[in-house]
């Protein structure tokens, strides 16, 4: 069997999961295969300093189970456009030979990228290039097309429901209506599995741009029922009907004209402005990519490490693994970067989720 020698590196924003993805292909590489590996520090700037960290039985003793990357990660690092600043002006290269040298000295023969739409686009174009690359899909927001789930989605939705359940009962003992923002600036899954284990009353994502008056008009209707509180999921990339009317890069600079006011806070402005309510924003932000994996996210990412190995293996490159109902599968990565996977606004959920009472804002 040959001996090969694997690069790994974690890009975009971290998710638990990870580190269970890194423990798992180490040790199916090593004890399987006798493959030696190299983890790149910081994601894509790793490989393009060379600067990476042995990757062994030793070495990953222990993380199965814990939260971020060992490698750590960096969301903003693009080797195909990478910033040089000259003379005081921003340009960006290709730097992309850089890295591809930098694996070639050190006898990498094969690249492993654990990320997001754009890790994943950048592993896709490192393969253009020749290099052997396999990808392993990662994401809390569970907004890439080409698996079925990602890694890191189950634990924030762990984490959000958790944080609902708390919200109920502050809101009942004050008769507030207290909105959580949840992450997920494209895609409401979070907020929507999340929304209906938490048992929010209402919940709003991207997908279905929401009419504050019929937000207005739930919260009014709970009041009227005799239950004096609401609690609302809001994912921070929810829109009113009137963002929803603007160009992209018009909602996006009335947005950056105050950072500060987000979608829960204008939510909550609209609904003191009103009702005769008080209302209450939380922003759980980066506790749902923090912690521990769930026990459902460990074995996920067992699975997909173990696969990549076996991938590796077979020589089967340009791929990235993902998940086809219960089975690991893989698909080609010319297919799988750039494509997202939001919440069709008839899906089965948002049926059921209605049919018990939530509503969309719509
Ligand atoms: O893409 C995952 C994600 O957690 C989004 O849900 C969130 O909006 C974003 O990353 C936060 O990015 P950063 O860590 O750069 O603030």
């Amino acid at each position: 069997m040959t001996k090969k020698k694997i690069g790994v590196l974690t890009g975009g924003g971290d998710a638990p999961g990870l580190n269970a993805v890194i423990y798992a292909l180490t040790r199916t590489c090593i004890w399987k295969y006798d493959y030696e590996l190299i983890g790149y520090i910081f994601g894509y700037n790793g490989l393009y300093e060379n600067n990476f960290t042995t990757l062994d039985v030793n070495t990953t003793r222990g993380i199965l189970h814990r939260g971020g990357t060992m490698i750590h990660s960096s969301n903003k690092d693009n080797l195909f456009m990478h910033p040089h600043v000259i003379s005081g002006k921003t340009e960006y290269w290709d730097e992309s030979a850089v890295a591809i040298k930098n694996m070639r000295d050190e006898g990498v023969d094969v690249l492993v990228v654990l990320g997001g739409d754009g890790t994943l686009t950048s592993a896709r174009d490192f393969a253009r290039r020749g290099v052997n690359v396999i990808g392993i899909p990662k994401t809390i927001d569970n907004d890439l097309g080409c698996t079925e789930v990602t890694f890191g989605f189950d634990s924030a939705v762990n984490v959000v429901t958790e944080n609902l359940g708390r919200l109920h009962t502050t809101a009942e003992s004050h008769h507030r209506v207290m909105i959580a923002e949840v992450m997920g600036r494209g895609a409401g899954w979070i907020a929507l599995n999340a929304g209906i284990a938490g048992s929010a009353d209402v919940i709003l994502i991207p997908e279905i741009p929401y009419d504050i008056a019929r937000v207005i008009d739930a919260l009014e209707a709970r009041i009227a029922s005799k239950k004096g509180f609401s609690v609302i999921a809001v994912a921070e990339g929810a829109m009113s009907l009137a963002e929803a009317g603007m160009r992209r890069r018009e909602r996006e600079a009335s947005r950056a004209e105050n950072p500060y006011r987000t979608v829960s806070h204008a939510l909550v402005e609209a609904i003191e402005a009103q009702m005769r309510t008080d209302a209450r924003a939380v922003i759980p932000g980066h506790v749902q990519r923090g912690g521990n994996p769930c026990p459902y996210d460990r074995v996920l990412s067992t699975r997909l490490g173990a696969r990549a190995a076996e991938l590796i293996r077979e020589d089967s490159y340009g791929v990235s693994v993902a998940m086809d109902g219960e089975r690991v599968t893989e698909n080609p990565l010319r297919e799988v970067a750039g494509i997202n996977k939001t919440v069709p606004p008839d899906h089965q959920m948002i049926k059921t989720a209605r049919e018990i009472g939530v509503r969309f804002g719509d």
